[in-house]
């Protein structure tokens, strides 16, 4: 067997997003074996019934609410101070996968649907609970992916990618603003993981715009390799003086190679 960190959450209250299904339900279901107290938090009533039952210890809380609307959030919220007063932990971890396809085919409102699960509901859920969770500080998590950070080559997952780069800038920005109350936050981006994630997805058309995974293949130039001088124009321009004020800065000459992952 698989040997798991022993933690000692014994008196902490955690709420945690998504608590239904997939890595919110691992993680509602560690916390409660830590000895947390735990609020699960999904849209999906039937799915937070089911968590909660399979919970150690007693005191947890079921939530029902859509993270994209505040007024949810807001009630989710005062259901946990009435409990507990204070929040030592949160979890943000509800997310769609939304649709995939080819950008020109994507729906606005199909962009907004993703951003507004993902994104929004990522800074509504934070933002509600900085009352509670300022009255002891704490630890917040938010889910966020290795599709938008470190993988691009998922097509036509362009506002999935998006929404989770930007949850990486939100911890960023949060974890420098929030330390004086010591509340800490933190970011994972998981790989593929085997959850109930598909049932969030629809995928349109990928066949248009996915490359052929060839190693090596340079997507600006249909395969062909880059020449030294393209490499040498950009030095040259770093060189000079309409380079001035840039420093610290990584440029891949590339043709998107790298994006591919080949
Ligand atoms: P899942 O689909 O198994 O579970 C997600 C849960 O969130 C469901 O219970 C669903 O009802 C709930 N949910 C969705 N939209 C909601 C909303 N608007 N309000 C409240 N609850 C909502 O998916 P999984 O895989 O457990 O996903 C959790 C997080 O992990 C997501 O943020 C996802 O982007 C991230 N992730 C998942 C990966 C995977 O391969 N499964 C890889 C990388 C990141």
């Amino acid at each position: 067997m698989m040997g798991k960190v022993a933690l000692d959450l014994g008196g902490k209250t955690a709420l945690v997003t998504g608590g239904g299904s997939g890595i919110g339900l691992a993680i509602a279901e560690l916390l409660a074996g830590s000895g947390a107290s735990v609020a699960v938090l999904d849209r999906n009533e039937t799915a937070v019934n089911e968590t909660l039952k399979g919970l150690k210890g007693d005191g947890h809380l079921g939530l029902e609410a859509d993270v994209a609307r505040e007024q949810d959030i807001q009630k989710a919220l005062v259901r946990c101070q009435e409990r507990w007063a204070h929040l030592d932990i949160l979890v943000i971890n509800a997310g769609i996968n939304g649709v995939w396809c080819p950008l020109g085919e994507l729906e606005t409102a199909e962009w907004d649907q993703t951003m507004a699960v993902n994104l929004r509901g990522t800074f509504l859920t934070l933002k509600l609970a900085l009352p509670l969770l300022r009255q002891r500080g704490g630890s917040v998590s938010v889910v966020a992916s290795i599709n938008g950070t470190r993988m691009f080559n998922n097509y036509g997952a362009t506002a999935y990618a998006c929404s989770k780069a930007a949850q990486v800038a939100f911890a960023k920005m949060t974890a420098l603003e929030l330390a004086p109350d010591r509340i800490r936050v933190n970011v994972v981006c998981p790989g593929a993981i085997d959850t109930n994630i598909d049932q969030s997805t629809t995928m349109r058309n990928l066949e248009k715009i996915a490359l052929p995974p060839k190693k090596g293949y340079v997507p600006l130039t249909k395969g062909k390799a880059g020449t030294a001088e393209q490499v040498a124009q950009v030095i040259g321009f770093l060189a000079s003086d309409a380079a001035a004020h840039i420093t610290g800065t990584e440029i891949y000459v590339d043709g998107a190679q790298s994006l591919l992952g080949t």
